[in-house]
């Protein structure tokens, strides 16, 4: 039977950021360096395939740190984690190494320091997310204010509205956080916040390869966790520019190839915390069903790393 046609449109940048791929180097080194078990506190990035194969090389994922035994080393994720944590494994003399990506360690410190200089904090971010919840719990209980809707921002009942400043989750929608902003700035003229948002580069460029392919698409696929923040933007980004129909996969089997049913095109790409791996599972689905011809849709070149703690780049 010959296939039909499919042009299938393949967004770049998409995929692994430079935290994720630090998070997960530094759970293999600490592997390398003191051996299994090394415990991780949350999953170090939100994927399950990450996830299951760094347990099979001797990861212990945890929720809480009272889960790890004090002899063993222990990991923080990628999404940063409340100041007490870190603090109660030093008190617990406990080998730690703290994944969280550096740009998210920039927001905690531009927190702290507002924080310092007498200023109430906002953030814009989404409640129970571990990221969102490391960046408050940067500060005393009841000192960060949480905004997620433009809606909120009519609600938040500042200490002085003359001394506020606002941070961001990293990997929040970038048009609608520029709502959420200028809501803040008409509410509270004084509020001190970074120059736009604290939205990373991975975040906006994933988001703006989606905005150029939305429109070419009769559907669009997302590789990601339901539980992965940036992935599901994208969901929504590649909606909001035009894609009728978007659908979020952690593996191909989650395709649901009925609501695909009639399409000639199809834009793929994935969240920062999916590697390419699934990606190309993916595609060959697709090559199973169709005559693919791959057409890749480049908005931006990426060539941001990070250095891994210098603890795991000395020997033992
Ligand atoms: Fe860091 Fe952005 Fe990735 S904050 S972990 S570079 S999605």
């Amino acid at each position: 039977m010959t296939k039909p046609p499919l042009t299938l449109y393949l967004a770049a940048p998409r995929g692994f950021c430079a935290g994720v791929d630090r998070a997960i180097k530094i759970v293999e080194m600490a592997l390398q360096k003191w051996g299994a078990p090394v415990y991780v506190r949350h999953e170090i990035v939100h994927n399950k395939y990450v996830v299951d194969s760094l347990r099979d090389k001797g990861a212990v994922f945890v929720e809480e740190l009272d889960e790890c035994p004090d002899d063993r080393p222990v990991i923080f994720s990628a999404h940063g984690v409340p100041k007490a944590v870190p603090a109660e494994a030093a008190k617990r003399e406990m080998i730690y190494v703290d994944a969280t990506c550096p740009l998210v360690s920039k927001v905690h410190i531009e927190a702290a320091r507002h924080h310092e200089n007498g200023l109430q904090m906002i953030m814009i971010g989404h409640e129970g997310h571990p990221e969102t919840i490391g960046t408050m719990g940067q500060l005393p209980e009841g000192e960060v204010l949480l905004v997620e809707t433009v809606a909120d921002v009519a609600k938040v009942d500042a200490r002085d509205p003359e001394r506020l400043a606002f941070v961001t989750q990293t990997t929040l929608s970038v048009d609608d956080t520029i709502d959420i902003v200028a809501a803040l700035h008409a509410r509270f003229p004084k509020i001190v916040g970074p120059h736009k948002e604290d939205i990373c580069y991975a975040t906006t460029n994933r988001q703006e390869a989606v905005k150029a392919m939305a429109p070419k698409c009769d559907a669009m696929l997302v590789v990601g966790a339901p539980n992965s923040s940036n992935s599901r933007r994208l969901v929504e980004v590649g909606s909001k520019a035009g894609c009728a129909y978007s659908q979020l996969v952690q593996r191909a089997p989650d395709i649901d190839w009925r609501a695909l049913d009639g399409i000639a095109s199809i834009g793929i790409t994935a969240g920062a915390s999916a590697p390419e791996e699934l990606i190309n599972e993916v595609i060959d689905a697709f090559r199973d069903r169709y005559e693919v011809t791959v057409e890749m849709v480049e908005t931006a070149v990426e060539n941001v790393e990070f250095k891994v703690p210098r603890v795991l780049r000395v020997p033992a």
